[in-house]
């Protein structure tokens, strides 16, 4: 069975050499000229994962977080969802509905997901740890199949063991589990985690091994003996960083990995600082954001970077560092900070970090309304597969707004699945669009977006209707 994300790269590389063939132009020519303005067309385009943890609670309520999870990213991780108490917090009673939430939502964006976790210290049922080495052992090996079964072909790659280094000069972490089960423990859990889905991934987790040091020694050692028994496919660098903090071994750290065979990736990526934060440090936010993000791409067995959490006021960062924050690339009020920017840049695409609804113009040439020529609206592809495609489109004010329309009819087989930042009469070969509550207001001369996926005939191209738009 095909992962959502081999079954995402597969569609789009279909689809990128069907276009290229069909226009003679070469791979980078068409990318470099598509200038990437969302964090998820540039990770597309150079075929890594961009990724974030998710809240489903937040998924459930807030049409923002939603929209903006779907444009964003193209590979979820269920924040706290997945974890042993979320889904099996009795004894053999499993609670899946917000772990589904999650892949559903994947799988309707056509976003991969990087499971979080199976055997961790923290985040267990206390009626886990107080089993004895047989009964401990038996729950984990149950709790692992179960998980794994019921998401097999959804869930592309697992942090299987997270943690379980001490940060005391790596000496293995004394948790509940070594002091069970020995360290044996974790080549039960890989073990188990392969026979239960041999397609997904299956990655060590841990924090504070970004640089070449003890703790990222052991890890080491670790991934060399699970490498050769042949139940270890990456390692996970959590990296949750402070401000002007890269390791400057970073990239050799991350390498002597690929060496040993294996894939690399930045699961929890975070940077903070002390609140609040100024300009300066904003600053120097975006460029370790850069860094970090071009050390992922410029390693081919980095599969992709995930970010934990989307706002800052997402994160658990204040709660567990009081006094920092701001450590995310997306400010409370979904405005885009400069380390989104930055990021975007390291990804190889050309956004300027503007928040989404750009500021009215002063400028009288631009908010003075051409006659008769209320808003205008375009469409543009931002990723095609080879049976859908995400579509971004802009509303532009030519005059003050209350709210607007807008209507185009599909040429072809292109019909809209799901859609945000939009409402109305949708999903027809001719689409009715209207603003949603929160984006209807424009002033002269300001300009929001909304976005769609669309399903299509097999290899044929998105394309790009004219746009009438209408005040309301
Ligand atoms: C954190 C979540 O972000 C919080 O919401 C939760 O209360 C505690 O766990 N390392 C990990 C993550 O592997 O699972 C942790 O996530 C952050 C540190």
């Amino acid at each position: 069975m095909l992962h959502n994300r081999q079954r995402r790269r597969a569609l789009i590389a279909g689809a990128v050499t069907l276009a290229t063939a069909a226009l003679g132009i070469g791979l980078s020519t068409q990318f470099a000229g598509a200038q990437a303005t969302t964090l998820r067309a540039a990770a597309d385009a150079i075929g890594k994962d961009i990724g974030v943890a998710v809240d489903v609670n937040k998924l459930q309520s807030n049409t923002q977080y939603r929209n903006t999870i779907a444009t964003e990213f193209n590979s979820l991780t269920a924040e706290n969802a997945m974890k042993w108490d979320a889904t099996e917090p009795q004894d053999g009673n499993y609670t899946f509905s917000q772990a589904d939430t999650l892949v559903n939502f994947a799988e309707d964006n056509g976003q991969s997901v990087h499971g979080h976790t199976f055997v961790w210290h923290a985040q267990t049922p206390n009626w886990v740890q107080g089993l004895n080495a047989t009964a401990m052992r038996s729950a984990m090996v149950d709790h692992i199949n179960t998980v794994a079964n019921r998401y097999e072909g959804r869930v592309d790659s697992w942090d299987v063991v997270n943690e379980v280094v001490s940060d005391n000069n790596g000496a293995m972490r004394d948790s509940f589990w070594l002091r069970a089960m020995g360290e044996g423990y974790i080549t039960t859990a890989f073990q188990t985690a392969r026979a239960a889905d041999p397609n997904a991934d299956l990655y060590i987790n841990d924090y504070s091994i970004e640089g070449d040091n003890a703790k990222s020694d052991t890890i080491y050692r670790l991934a060399q003996g699970l490498k050769s028994q042949n139940i270890l496919d990456g390692v996970g660098f959590q990296s949750h960083l402070i401000l002007g903090q890269v390791p400057s071994t970073m990239e050799a750290n991350l390498q002597r990995f690929v060496d040993l065979g294996l894939k690399v990736r930045i699961t929890e990526l975070d940077i903070r600082l002390n609140t609040p934060a100024d300009a300066n440090e904003l600053a120097q936010q975006a460029e370790d954001y850069r860094r970090v993000t071009e050390i992922c791409a410029e390693l081919a067995d980095c599969s992709g970077i995930t970010v934990w959490g989307l706002r800052d006021n997402d994160s658990w960062v204040p709660g567990t560092f009081p006094g920092t924050g701001a450590a995310l690339l997306f400010n409370d009020d979904f405005s885009k900070k400069p380390a989104y920017t930055s990021t975007l840049n390291a990804l190889g695409g050309g956004g300027t970090g503007e928040p989404t609804t750009t500021p009215a113009t002063t400028d009288p040439a631009t908010s003075t309304p051409p006659p008769g020529d209320g808003c205008t609206a375009t469409l543009s592809v931002q990723s095609p597969w080879n049976t859908g495609a995400t579509y971004s489109a802009t509303v532009k004010a030519n005059q003050a707004l209350t709210g607007w329309r807008v209507t185009w009819t599909w040429p072809g087989s292109e019909r809209i699945s799901n859609a945000w930042s939009v409402t109305g009469t949708l999903t027809g070969a001719t689409v009715t669009g209207a603003n949603a509550a929160y984006n209807g207001t424009l002033a002269a001369g300001q300009s929001t977006t909304f976005g769609f996926n669309i399903t299509k005939n097999d290899g044929s191209t998105a394309s790009v209707p004219t746009v009438t738009c209408t005040p309301a």
